[in-house]
């Protein structure tokens, strides 16, 4: 019945209309709230993106201290969230484990419906941008048969959060700003593969923490957040067969599924402007550190060689915000499998800013897309 367009993976398909984030995928240009990407990251915390990203401006001082107020007060994790932490094998991948998190939270704030939100409900979303670090401290502690730390609400959000993962003071103002820039870089993207899922789940009425559980699901794969620890993976891999070239050809052959992680992207046809910026901060972290990091001189091989070759020239492949994080939580001394948790815990500002907009929105409807039927 009636016309529709064929489009797999929504390529030209706008599901929304949004005032949080803009990309220009062909100028390599993010903006939050009409903030540039890279001002956001040098000279706000974290906290103050947050603020800007749920409210649309950046927080005054004052505003900034009742907000942080806000999230100490809110970040407590339950018993019954550390419970599920505890059942899981320690040999489960951390996203396994943050899905499952959510999931149980959706039994608490079941109220949090879409049929039944209005301003002041901002508080669940709230809750769960400030129980996150701790959820997925705890979630490293666990597999890595730790005690549980902590929170230390003196502590601003990254650092608290690098204390709870390393269970003592980490006091190193380099590691704290280097992911107080990691979060801030990750923490929206417009209509990627998480969000839409998050607004997807949102739009059926169901609960926010059933939303955020279905983002971090997606977040997992490969194709989306988890490209950060495929990258380290990959260059360590580089790294022992010494042969960078090998892994270009692979890349290029289209028999082979594989695909050089931390490149491509669906909307930049250009250098992902948060690619350039950890690259940056890749140089800072190691030579402040006096580290010679092999793993960073792979990846600037593999970039300079890709961005010389017409497949990669063609295609308009450029490196993506996954390309250079890993190199610096490595450095950090965070293990790679904790990268995509890492992302996941800066997305969560994203997907309960865009849900609260989705259910604010008039002209919000079930997502419910149609198909080309091809069968009998
Ligand atoms: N290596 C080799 N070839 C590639 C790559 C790559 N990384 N990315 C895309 N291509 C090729 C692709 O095979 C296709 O070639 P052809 O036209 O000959 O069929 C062409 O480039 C267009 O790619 P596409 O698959 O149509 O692009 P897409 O928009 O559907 O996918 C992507 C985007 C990010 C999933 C993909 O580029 C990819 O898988 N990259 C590697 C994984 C990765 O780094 N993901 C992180 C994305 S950014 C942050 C995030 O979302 O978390």
């Amino acid at each position: 019945t009636g016309l529709f367009t064929y489009d797999p993976g929504f390529v030209s398909t706008a599901s929304c209309s949004s005032t949080i984030t803009f990309i220009d995928g062909d100028e390599g240009v993010l903006k939050y709230r009409g903030h540039d990407i890279a001002d956001l990251a040098e000279n706000n915390s974290f906290t103050a993106v947050i603020y800007l990203l749920l409210y649309g401006e950046l927080p005054s001082s004052e505003q900034h201290k009742k907000f942080l107020l806000k999230i100490q007060e809110s970040s407590k994790v339950s018993e019954q969230v550390t419970n599920v932490i505890k059942a899981f094998p320690k040999t489960a991948h951390p996203m396994s484990i943050l899905v499952a998190c959510f999931a149980n939270l959706s039994a608490s704030y079941h109220e949090t419906h879409g049929n039944n939100v209005n301003g002041e409900d901002l508080d669940f979303g709230i809750s769960a941008i400030a129980q996150v670090p701790a959820i997925v401290a705890m979630i490293y502690r666990h597999i890595n048969n730790q005690e549980f730390t902590n929170a230390n609400n003196k502590l601003s959000y990254s650092e608290n959060f690098l204390n709870m993962i390393f269970g003592s003071a980490v006091n190193n103002t380099l590691f704290v700003k280097a992911l107080d820039k990691i979060f801030t870089l990750h923490a929206d993207h417009e209509q990627n593969a998480s969000t839409a899922a998050v607004r997807l789940v949102g739009s059926a009425g169901s609960n926010l923490f059933a939303s955020l559980s279905a983002g971090v699901a997606t977040l997992w794969g490969p194709a989306h957040g988890g490209a950060n620890e495929a990258v380290i993976n990959m260059l360590k891999e580089i790294e022992q067969s010494g042969d960078v070239d090998r892994f270009i050809e692979k890349a290029k052959d289209d028999k082979d599924p594989f695909k050089l992680m931390g490149f491509g992207h669906r909307v930049y046809k250009n250098y992902d402007p948060r690619a350039l910026i950890l690259k940056d901060a890749c140089h800072e972290i190691l030579s402040k550190l006096e580290q010679n990091n092999e793993l960073l001189e792979i990846a600037k091989k593999l970039e300079e060689i890709a961005l010389k070759d017409e497949y990669f020239i063609t295609r308009k492949l450029y490196p993506n915000v996954d390309f250079y994080s890993g190199i610096i939580m490595n450095a950090i001394g965070i293990p790679s499998s904790m990268f995509t948790p890492i992302f996941a815990l800066a997305r969560t500002t994203g997907w309960v800013a865009q849900w609260y907009e989705m259910v604010n929105d008039k002209e919000t409807k079930i997502c419910r897309p149609r198909q080309l039927y091809l069968g009998k």
